[in-house]
């Protein structure tokens, strides 16, 4: 028997993926860009072993066995076996795979792209796979292929039919922007009603909005979104980021019949968040929303206390469901492997 643990974090995105351009291959329609958080903080942690007395393939997560007849699993599996460097029988062996994550699960927390991420690299150290995996990584779910770098990530969407090119890269190390911080507010932790996948196909078949920013949005925003990055120019950074999540709320609404993720406590924190910047006299906070109720805030380390206080100020615990996890920095680390 073989066995492999690794962990993996979750990364959130500043410039928004949403709408394939091939659902098998999970190609996308846009560019896409994003932090990963610190590994100790929110990941997914898998365990696979392999074994030749395994009669079949099995797969937990977070205890609860599911179904190995996953395309998306056996896809990447099949990836990955193509590309293995492995002299040993390991390769023909069944795997049993245990993955848990460390915070609420399809709640709109990336928890999928740890999990892909994490199933990837963990099964690439058993195969003796070289070279990159973020394109395999992609075919699990399209933004795992982010939690493969630490630091900022870019995803790019790519031209080729068969998506060799549509590569996660490191646009600059964690330590390049060492005071940036996220604080995550956890409006809600139940399962969120509208798959991102199945969400972002009914979008990409009747958004016009949709069509208009892959073509005239996304573009520019990514070359400035990468510019602020490296200049560390935070203003700018802030109010992309901003501007793209609200972008990505409003193809949502404007999605046949729409698909609604915030509710009424994020867009309080919306409010908070402007009103909050506008006191300051320029903008030290963003907020961004992926599929879910859920607030992530990017700011600095110096900014953390004052927010937090703010956060409990507006949410007294006992009277609102806002917990939150304090300032998690953005992360150097890249995936890490126990054993
Ligand atoms: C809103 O990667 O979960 O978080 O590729 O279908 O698995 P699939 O979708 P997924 O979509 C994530 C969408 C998002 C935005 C983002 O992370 O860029």
């Amino acid at each position: 028997m073989k066995i492999i643990t690794c962990v993996a974090p979750v990364n959130i995105a500043v410039i928004k993926y949403w709408g394939k351009r091939d659902e098998e291959l999970i190609l996308p329609l846009n560019d896409s860009i994003s932090a990963t958080l610190n590994i100790e903080h929110m990941c997914a942690k898998t365990t696979i072993m392999a074994s030749s007395n395994f009669k079949e393939n099995k797969i937990w997560l977070n205890g609860k066995e599911e179904s190995f007849q996953n395309p998306r699993l056996s896809n990447c599996l099949k990836e990955l076996k193509k590309r293995s460097q492995t002299q040993s029988d390991v390769i023909n062996w069944n795997i049993h795979v245990c993955s848990e994550n460390n915070f609420p699960t399809a709640a709109g927390l990336a928890s999928s792209a740890a999990g892909y991420a994490c199933f990837v690299y963990a099964l690439a150290k058993l195969y003796e796979v070289e070279g990159d995996v973020t394109y395999i990584a992609r075919q699990g779910s399209g933004s795992a292929c982010r939690s493969i770098y630490g630091g900022w990530v870019q995803w790019h969407a790519g031209a080729l039919k068969d998506g060799s090119d549509s590569i996660a890269t490191q646009i600059v190390p964690a330590s390049h922007w060492p005071e940036m911080r996220v604080v995550i507010l956890v409006v809600s932790d139940s399962q969120k009603k509208n798959s991102s996948t199945n969400a972002m196909k009914r979008s990409a078949a009747t958004s016009k909005f949709l069509e208009y920013r892959i073509k005239h949005i996304v573009p520019e925003r990514t070359e400035k979104m990468i510019q602020a990055i490296k200049d560390r120019d935070f203003e700018t950074f802030a109010t992309i980021t901003m501007k793209d999540s609200n972008q990505f709320h409003s193809v949502c609404l404007d999605t046949f019949p729409p698909v609604k993720y915030m509710n009424e406590t994020s867009f309080i924190i919306v409010d908070l968040i402007h009103t909050y910047n506008e006191f300051r006299g320029s903008t030290k906070v963003a907020y961004t929303f992926d599929a879910g109720a859920n607030a992530c805030l990017y700011l600095l380390e110096e900014d953390v206390p004052e927010v937090i206080s703010l956060i409990q100020n507006a949410f007294p615990t006992n009277t609102d469901h806002v917990e939150y996890f304090r300032g998690i920095p953005v992360t150097e680390q890249e995936l890490s492997e126990e054993l």
